[in-house]
């Protein structure tokens, strides 16, 4: 596979290279470009932050789980590049030293490439930007101290016009076979037509999209992945369009996209949207990959059921649509054919400003970075003061994001009042029998997503509900 890109400002072409080389072992082996550190290797710890520019911005990710053929047509700027050729600091790495925001200095690199990340794209929400980096020594009062004393710099001028390398951004095309027997190369369509023409005659092929997933089935599992496709260069794949009454919502589209466009119009799905992850984790993972992968406790399947999410699944030119639910059939079993692939999830539009109904509610041990104990999304629409609507989802409730579908029922009709909703709890044990595991008891969680219910309630009736201390 050969791929074209820029490294800091240099411009790099590679030939045969493995379709599953992460852009992290590549710096560090072939380039001995030894900055860009090695933590977890698995997409938590940001010590391997690089700086990925392209038409869409830039943006911070994780080179650990970013496989070689996802950076082709991309500028890739790594810590080595952060300084002027003449040696003159990055202003980030010069209010580090100023504020005393590094002590060991393993985690360094990976918070400078993030901090000047968001420098260049003018970036202040320090607190969330750099959730996804972890230091272990210096405590991060100064780090953030050295983000904000930063922001008025202006940007170095080597960073202030990243070029992209000439040539198509998207090479690739449909995969050639190999001679000899060999697995067919790596396929990177360029349409979403050409992967349904190319997936039927491939249905092994492993699909890549964010590889927030699948780069750990390489790096922790090192599992031999086959017949690869990548679908990072499908641009019409991607992208939220308005569809009057609806939103459709590209299967390759970023969580990073879907938190910027939903969070106006739906403040609590945006603040558990924030929580998923860090933001190099959702500038790289898609929702396409988050719906297929099956995950009982992945966080967008319950926000998409609760909103009323139709599945829009493709295989070759045939197409067909289904309510997201339904998807998930058991755990690790989905309503999914050989060959075939998500193309898109559309949302109705829903009540905004005051008569939001939507809340999401994502409950982990740590408030940034982790994996969902549960994460309970509830929609109760109203006429006047009786339900006439519920849409009630979790996850980590069950083998599969899951609807409520007795308490649902029971709230139908009834007054949107403190006994209903008592009524509902109890009902909600009907609907679930969760497991315990290290994430949570299986007692915990039913008390918790039943507690969730009331919290709904007072929440969307204006009393506070929100006590978590951990603020900027
Ligand atoms: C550090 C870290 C933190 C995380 N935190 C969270 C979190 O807070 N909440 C959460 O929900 N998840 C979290 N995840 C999990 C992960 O981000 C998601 O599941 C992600 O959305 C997967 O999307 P992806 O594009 O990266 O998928 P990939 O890894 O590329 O693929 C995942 C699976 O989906 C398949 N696939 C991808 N696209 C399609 C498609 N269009 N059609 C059919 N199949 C497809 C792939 O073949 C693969 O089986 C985290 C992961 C990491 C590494
Ligand atoms: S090494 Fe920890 S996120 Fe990559
Ligand atoms: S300075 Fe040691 S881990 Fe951050």
């Amino acid at each position: 596979m050969d791929i074209t890109f820029l490294l800091n400002g240099e411009v790099v072409s590679l030939t045969g290279v493995s379709p599953t080389m992460t852009l992290l072992d590549w710096l560090r082996e072939t380039r001995h470009l030894t900055g860009t550190k090695e933590g977890c290797n698995e997409g938590d710890c940001g010590a391997c932050s690089v700086m990925i520019s392209d038409d869409q911005g830039h943006r911070a990710l994780n080179g650990c789980i970013l496989f070689l053929p996802q950076i082709n047509g991309k500028s890739v700027t790594t810590v080595e590049g952060l300084s002027a050729s003449d040696g003159s600091l990055h202003p980030v790495q010069q209010t580090m030293i100023d504020h005393h925001g590094s002590q060991c200095g393993f985690c360094t690199p990976g918070f400078a490439v993030t901090m000047a990340t968001d420098h260049l794209n003018g970036a202040t929400d320090h607190d969330t930007q750099l959730a996804g980096n972890l230091c272990r020594c210096t405590g991060y009062a100064p780090i953030i101290r050295a983000a904000k004393a930063a922001e008025a710099a202006p940007v170095p001028a080597h960073l202030r016009n990243l070029k992209l390398p000439d040539g198509p951004k998207s090479s690739g095309g449909p995969a050639q076979p190999d001679g000899g027997g060999q697995p067919p190369a790596p396929a990177r369509p360029t349409t979403t037509d050409e992967l349904a023409h190319w997936y039927p005659d491939h249905p092994d092929a492993t699909l890549i999209a964010g590889a927030t997933d699948v780069g750990l089935w390489v790096t922790k599992q090192f599992r031999d992945l086959g017949p690869v496709v990548f679908l990072n260069q499908i641009p019409d794949l991607r992208g939220i369009a308005d569809g009057g009454d609806h939103w459709r919502i590209g299967a390759a589209t970023t969580l990073a996209t879907l938190t910027a466009h939903f969070a106006p119009l739906y403040p609590s799905l945006g603040a558990m949207l924030r929580r998923y992850g860090s933001a190099q984790v959702r500038n790289a993972a898609t929702i396409g990959g988050n719906i297929a992968n099956g995950s009982p406790i992945g966080d967008g399947p319950p926000a998409l059921i609760a909103m009323g999410a139709t599945l829009h699944l493709r295989h070759g030119d045939t197409r067909r649509s289904l309510p997201l639910e339904d998807f998930f059939i058991d755990y690790g079993k989905q309503d999914r054919a050989p060959g075939e692939f998500v193309e898109a999830i559309t949302v109705p539009k829903l009540p905004t400003g005051r008569g939001d109904t939507l809340r999401c509610y994502k409950i982990s041990k740590r408030f940034d970075q982790d994996i969902s104990a549960l994460c309970g999304c509830i929609n109760i629409t109203r006429a006047g003061d009786v339900i006439t609507d519920a849409r009630i989802a979790f996850g980590g409730m069950a083998g599969t994001p899951k609807r409520a579908s007795q308490t649902e029922a029971l709230l139908i009709n009834q007054p949107f009042d403190e006994a209903t909703i008592r009524r509902a709890m109890d009902a909600l044990a009907l609907d679930y029998q969760p497991m315990t595991d290290m994430r949570a008891s299986a007692q915990y969680r039913l008390l918790t997503a039943q507690n969730l219910l009331l919290r709904y309630l007072h929440d969307v009736n204006g009393l506070p509900t929100n006590l978590h201390e951990v603020t900027a």
